[in-house]
């Protein structure tokens, strides 16, 4: 049974922290819910951690959906939220409705995110009308990054908190089930949590919000390219994974694997046969 929006928004009501991570293929979506993670975000963090492309813009709807699957497959209990790629919502926002029923019925989402952008308001409310739950996503969006200035902290000033305290606001009203706040002071992240009645979900946005959520190829130390301050690396797999692939490429090379052990052998009487026939 997996956890339905309802307790999702449940969890506020008893400050409750919701536990969200992002995975993008069927072993990993495994053992996060193995974790007992509430809910899996098929991230368009995708495009740089798993893809390695250098924009989230450039993953394409196609991906998203292929990978959303294997992780519906690999989990039971997590609710599983499709994030809404840029080109399935900014470049032609009319076509947004259609790209989000993809995830829910192609892919077996519960859900899908979308980032702030100028018609995020508009489109949201095409989709919760279509009875498809969005989370939102405010402060910090890699997919307009280029419009957001230098600093990536968003809303250090009364003007950029003011606005980030009203696009929240409207966000809820518009029908958002939750919301992302990435690299958000905390100060702006705890009026944010506290005005809404919908649970915020914080990335670099302090310890004040209803629930936390961090990129888990980052948190396994799995992405070396670059590590935002906001970053905790709670297991380094890329040191355990390193030495395991060293230690093997070792035994092919002395020829200590593979043993017997992992050899299959033929009947002792069928090998006679065959030697004799030779
Ligand atoms: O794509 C992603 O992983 C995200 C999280 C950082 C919230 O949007």
């Amino acid at each position: 049974m997996r956890i339905t929006v309802t307790e999702i928004l449940k969890k506020k009501e008893k400050k409750e922290k919701i536990v969200m991570l992002t995975a993008y293929d069927y072993s990993f979506s495994h053992i996060v819910d193995a974790a007992g993670v509430d809910i899996i975000l098929v991230g368009d963090s995708m495009a740089n951690v798993v893809l390695g492309m250098a924009s989230t813009t450039e993953i394409s709807l196609d991906e998203m959906i292929n990978h959303s699957k294997a992780v519906v497959k690999g989990s039971e209990y997590a609710m599983v939220i499709g994030d809404m790629p840029y080109c399935a919502y900014q470049t032609n926002p009319d076509d947004a409705v259609e790209c989000a029923r993809r995830f829910i019925n192609e892919a077996g989402c519960q859900a899908v995110k979308l980032e702030w952008f100028d018609r995020a308001l508009d489109v949201t409310a095409q989709i919760v009308r279509d009875n498809i739950p969005v989370m939102g996503h405010i402060g910090f969006t890699p997919q307009t990054a280029d419009k957001l200035g230098d600093t990536i902290v968003q809303g250090k000033d009364l003007d950029g908190a003011r606005q980030l305290i009203q696009q929240a606001q409207s966000l809820e009203d518009t029908g958002c089930f939750s919301l992302v706040l990435e690299c958000v002071p905390w100060q702006i992240a705890k009026i944010i949590s506290e005005t809404l009645s919908i649970p915020t979900i914080g990335i670099g946005a302090g310890a004040f919000c209803d629930g936390q959520v961090l990129v888990l190829n980052d948190m396994l130390g799995l992405f070396k390219r670059y590590k935002p301050r906001f970053v905790k690396i709670y297991e380094d797999l890329f040191e355990h994974a390193l030495a395991g692939l060293r230690r093997y490429a070792e035994e092919v090379r002395s020829g200590t694997f593979p043993s017997i052990q992992e050899s299959f052998s033929m009947k002792e009487e069928e090998f006679k046969k065959l030697n004799k026939s030779l």
